[in-house]
């Protein structure tokens, strides 16, 4: 059965007929994942340009009982931003709301629309002498209700937290389309429950994110930056603590990547790392607006060839070179889809279980799944590993997914660090969260979307 003609007919009187899309080249885009793993059949895109008319489509979707699926910039890995192949689904794109409402340097504030594209949000925030410390590779495509909705993390998580932590204000419209404007700048904001926090991170199952206020920080004057390479994660992890113990709270990003990542790097993207060889590395940088960082840098990496921790290393010498380095690491996802398929995981064990976990996980692919190479990369210094297993004609995914996941949960982790369940994890959510865990989740669901229209079939199984 597909959408009643009268109801896009009701969408075009509420959007304008230009911005609403039901066929052509034009859909694609929105129909297919980042991956191009979950093709999907969209009845047709809608583009509002601001809440009021999201509040109204999302009225009409509740009365007319159209689920719709919420969608930013499209770089979700997992799924969560496409709908499925049913062509009874709408895709609602924000990506026609991209104002900056407001930057307050003194405050420390910047008020964005949902559409608005993060990259362009990161540059305000600098023109303005300030820092929006949200950052990752896809931050010249992904949006900022999409970074809210996916509780997006990032390299720089280590120091500033995950997205959640720079959220101050959300602006909300709810599955019947009301509007739920919490669009405060307050630092401290106890008036009851802090419903904002439900929507963080839901992946638009419960609402769909217009408009939020984030917080900013003070733009560091000086930062450094620095390749190392270590024999193994083991090394990887007491160089983080002699990090630790000399830049303290300077460091911004501690990122471990394999040589596998690096050779996926030099092959598809033509760049290399100006070090020798090794099996692993470590990107690390630190910021700091006082003087002295470079030294302590420099003193640093002394003392980390001094007791071997390190066995090679460069600090960059400008703003130009530190780029480089930065374009080695965010290259890594991109050439490990031009190598070709690849079963992905976002996991996250406590920090001193990764070199275990990495081992064990090794092992256990070895004679599950023989024939696997591993690109395993990430965010070490917040435990969380990208373990991207590349395969060939004839490997299982489901079976990579269990043999992985069962590991990490042996290690008390999570089978999602900061890419979020969407359609891709769904099932592997019921089998490693504990039942009133889900059932919680289950009940706020019920409560907020009784009729199950936002996003439906993500995160939790309908
Ligand atoms: P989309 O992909 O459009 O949507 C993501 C989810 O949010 C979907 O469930 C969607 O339904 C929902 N959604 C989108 N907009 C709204 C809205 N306004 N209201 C309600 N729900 C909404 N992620 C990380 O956490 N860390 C990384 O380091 C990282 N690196 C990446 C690198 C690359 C190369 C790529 C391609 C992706 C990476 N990602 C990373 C994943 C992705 O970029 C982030 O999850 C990002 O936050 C998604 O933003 P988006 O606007 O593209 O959202
Ligand atoms: C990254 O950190 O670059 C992305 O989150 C990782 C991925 O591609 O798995
Ligand atoms: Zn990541």
């Amino acid at each position: 059965m597909s959408i009643p003609t009268d109801f896009l007919e009701r969408l075009k009187e509420i959007a304008g007929p230009a911005y609403v899309i039901t066929d052509g080249p034009d859909l694609e885009p929105y129909a297919i994942d980042w991956r191009k793993l979950f093709p999907g059949r969209p009845a047709c895109v809608v583009r509002p340009s601001s809440s009021a008319l999201v509040a109204r489509i999302v009225q009409a979707c509740h009365e007319s009982e159209i689920a719709l699926v919420p969608q930013g910039g499209n770089t979700g890995l997992a799924g969560g931003a496409v709908p499925d192949a049913s062509g009874r689904q709408i895709v609602l794109s924000l990506n026609r709301m991209a104002a900056i409402r407001n930057i307050d340097p003194v405050g420390m504030t910047i008020e964005a629309e949902a559409g608005c594209i993060l990259k362009v949000a990161q540059d305000a925030a600098a023109a303005a002498g300030r820092m929006l410390p949200i950052s990752l590779a896809a931050e010249g495509s992904a949006t900022i209700g999409g970074v809210v909705a996916a509780n997006a993390g990032g390299v720089n998580v280590l120091r500033y937290g995950m997205s959640r932590n720079l959220v101050l204000g959300l602006e909300v419209v709810l599955p019947d389309g009301t509007i739920a404007n919490g669009l405060r700048r307050l630092r401290k904001d106890n008036a009851g429950y802090d419903w904002k926090q439900l929507f963080i991170g839901s992946e638009g199952t419960l609402g769909i994110v217009t408009a939020a206020v984030l917080r900013l920080l003070p733009r560091p004057k000086h930062s450094v930056t620095a390749l190392l390479a270590v024999a193994d994660p083991d090394a990887a992890l007491r160089l983080l603590e002699l990090v630790q113990d000399e830049l303290g709270d300077q460091i911004s990003a501690f990122e471990l990547i394999s040589q596998t990542s690096f050779q996926l790097v030099a092959k598809h993207a033509g760049l290399k790392p100006p070090i020798a060889e090794g099996e692993w590395f470590v990107l690390i940088e630190a910021a700091s607006s006082l003087a002295g960082l470079r030294e302590a840098a420099e003193a640093m990496l002394g003392t980390a060839f001094e007791r071997e921790i390190a066995l090679d290393g460069v600090i960059a010498e400008s703003g130009a070179q530190a780029a480089q380095l930065w374009a080695l690491r965010e290259h890594v996802t991109e050439s490990e889809a031009k190598e070709g398929k690849s079963v992905k995981h976002d996991v996250s064990v406590p920090l001193t279980s990764v070199p275990r976990f990495l081992v064990e996980a090794g092992q256990a692919l070895a004679s599950g799944a023989p024939g696997t190479r591993v690109n395993a990369f990430g965010h070490l210094g917040d435990g969380n590993i990208h373990y991207n297993v590349l395969v060939e004609a004839g490997h299982d995914a489901a079976s990579i997914n269990r043999i992985v996941h069962d590991v990490v949960a042996a290690h008390g982790g999570s089978i999602s660090a900061e890419h979020g369940i969407g359609q891709y994890r769904v099932g592997e959510l019921e089998r490693y969260r504990s039942g009133p865990e889900l059932e919680i989740a289950r009940k706020i669901k019920r409560a907020v979307d009784p009729q199950g229209l936002l996003n439906p079939g993500k995160v939790l199984l309908p």
